[in-house]
């Protein structure tokens, strides 16, 4: 045997799902794991036979000595957390970084990522960083810096791809953060296939994993998003992380939200609202009032829900035309808003209200580039809808916070207080919501808002028109 059967013997090959990274000795039609089709990619794993990164059976999580506890034994004192500064930031990680964990900043390319992820050590003046950038040099880096603002001498700033380095960088100056923008564009040597693949995003990950864990210093990585708004790379990457932010909005418009999908520290209810400015991201301590109506008149088909996204309360203005179809089909479409749900409204405006609909357009848009997704905003999307359909304007200081049944009945929505309360800060004088909805009476008498109860959508048509 030659010495190049030896080396010929240490190409390990796999196929890799690039839905779910389920990982395949051949290739199938069907991912087994995720049921996706089409989804297998052949991807060279590793040239040693031993010892790479990427064997399977030995968690990185392993240390030589763990022993099994009893679980009462184990002091439970709380994860060390660090304050980034950015108050945001801080409370959507649910109060500030843990020690030694991994997380993952996702977006769709000019969110802001970058822009955010270098604030951070540019705020933070108190905390080495160490800044690794796969995507820009350094001068772009001070370049962005400078129009942040910012510049200090604890924000240490590298520009490399290629992980080994990073993890090398990072013992020499032993930050107490890292920040690694973007996991796509760093590379192991001990993998094969290009940046980017599905064995070097998951391997790289791991690795990072393992760094914070035990050096204890966090560790957060920016991940790009696929056109379908999954984070790019294989939903392991998901998995191996302790915290998943996602940084989203509409690039055509200011607002940018970052919302925690999972947290294993913290609430994943929590949400942060910025707006990108001329020098970098500005929290928004306040977003209702971002989202609300600034028109000196009255208009017909806007309404405002009081929705909750996370744990707070938000009042957002919904704006639909309704107008006679031109051509034969109608037309319906949503933005922010699931376009099925905004079908389902209609058809029970038809059938349980009497309102002809069904060869009308219907457009429907949440003001400010927001999606929404909680089902309070129902009711005021039904009263958008009735409002240009009869072409009456509603009061701009009135909301609406109540989900909508099948059968035309106004349902009771979650923390009602809180909406109501909202509301009523926001100068609201009247609140429409589900007769269902307990209220407690010291809300309903301290809040100097009317709050009007209503069962039915007849019910609501006769109360606002
Ligand atoms: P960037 O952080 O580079 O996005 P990502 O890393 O997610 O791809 O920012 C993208 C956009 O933000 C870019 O189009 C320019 C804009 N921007 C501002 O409006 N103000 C700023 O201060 C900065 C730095 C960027
Ligand atoms: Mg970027």
């Amino acid at each position: 045997m030659t010495d190049n059967f030896f080396d010929m013997a240490k190409v390990k090959k796999a196929w890799f799902c690039t839905s779910c990274g389920n990982e395949s000795p051949k290739w199938m039609g069907k991912c087994p794991a995720c049921g996706e089709w089409n989804t297998m990619v052949e991807e060279i794993v590793s040239k040693e036979a031993d010892g790479g990164v990427t064997s399977r059976n030995r968690s990185f999580l392993q240390t030589q000595n763990t022993k099994p506890l009893p679980l009462s034994s184990i002091d439970s004192g709380r994860e060390n957390r660090i304050m980034l500064g950015n108050s945001e930031l801080d409370r959507v990680l649910g109060g500030g970084i843990v020690e030694g964990s991994l997380i993952l900043i996702g977006g769709e390319p000019g969110i802001g990522k970058s822009t955010l992820s270098l604030q951070i050590p540019l705020t933070c003046n108190h905390l080495k960083t160490l800044y690794v950038s796969g995507e820009e040099s350094a001068r772009q880096i001070k370049l962005r810096g400078e129009r942040l603002g910012g510049n200090h001498d604890n924000c240490l700033v590298l520009s490399e791809t290629l992980l080994e380095n990073i993890l090398a960088q990072t013992k020499e100056t032993a930050p107490q953060l890292l920040i690694v923008d973007s996991i796509q564009t760093i590379y192991s040597q001990n993998i094969e296939s290009s940046a980017g693949s599905v064995s070097q995003v998951r391997e790289c990950a791991a690795s990072l994993l393992r760094l914070a864990k035990e050096s204890n210093i966090p560790v957060i990585i920016i991940g790009h998003i696929t056109k379908d708004g999954s984070i790019a790379g294989p939903k392991v990457l998901e998995h191996i992380v302790d915290v998943v932010l996602q940084f989203e909005g509409d690039t055509r418009h200011s607002f940018r939200i970052l919302r925690s999908i999972k947290n294993r520290f913290g609430s994943t209810a929590e949400l942060a609202v910025y707006e990108m400015t001329g020098s970098g991201l500005k929290e928004v301590l306040n977003p209702s009032e971002m989202f609300i109506p600034m028109h000196g008149e009255d208009l017909s088909g806007i309404a405002v829900a009081a929705m909750l996204d996370g744990t707070r309360p938000f009042l957002i203005e919904i704006q639909a035309l309704v107008s006679t179809a031109a051509y034969g089909t109608p037309q319906r479409s949503a933005t922010g808003f699931d376009v099925r749900r905004m079908n389902m409204l209609l058809a029970v405006l038809e059938k349980r209200a009497g309102f002809k609909l069904s060869q009308k357009d219907v457009f429907l848009n949440m003001a400010g580039g927001l999606k929404v997704s909680d089902p309070a905003c129902d009711l005021a999307v039904v009263a958008s809808i009735l409002s240009s359909n009869f072409d009456v304007s509603l009061s701009q200081r009135t909301a609406f916070a109540a989900e909508v049944g099948l059968s035309g009945e106004i349902r009771p929505v979650g923390q009602i207080e809180k909406r109501i309360t909202e509301a009523a800060k926001l100068g609201f004088s009247r609140i429409f919501i589900s007769s269902f909805n307990k209220v407690p009476a010291p809300v309903l008498q301290n809040s100097g808002i009317e709050v009007v109860a209503v069962a039915n959508i007849p019910q609501l048509v006769k109360a606002v028109f």
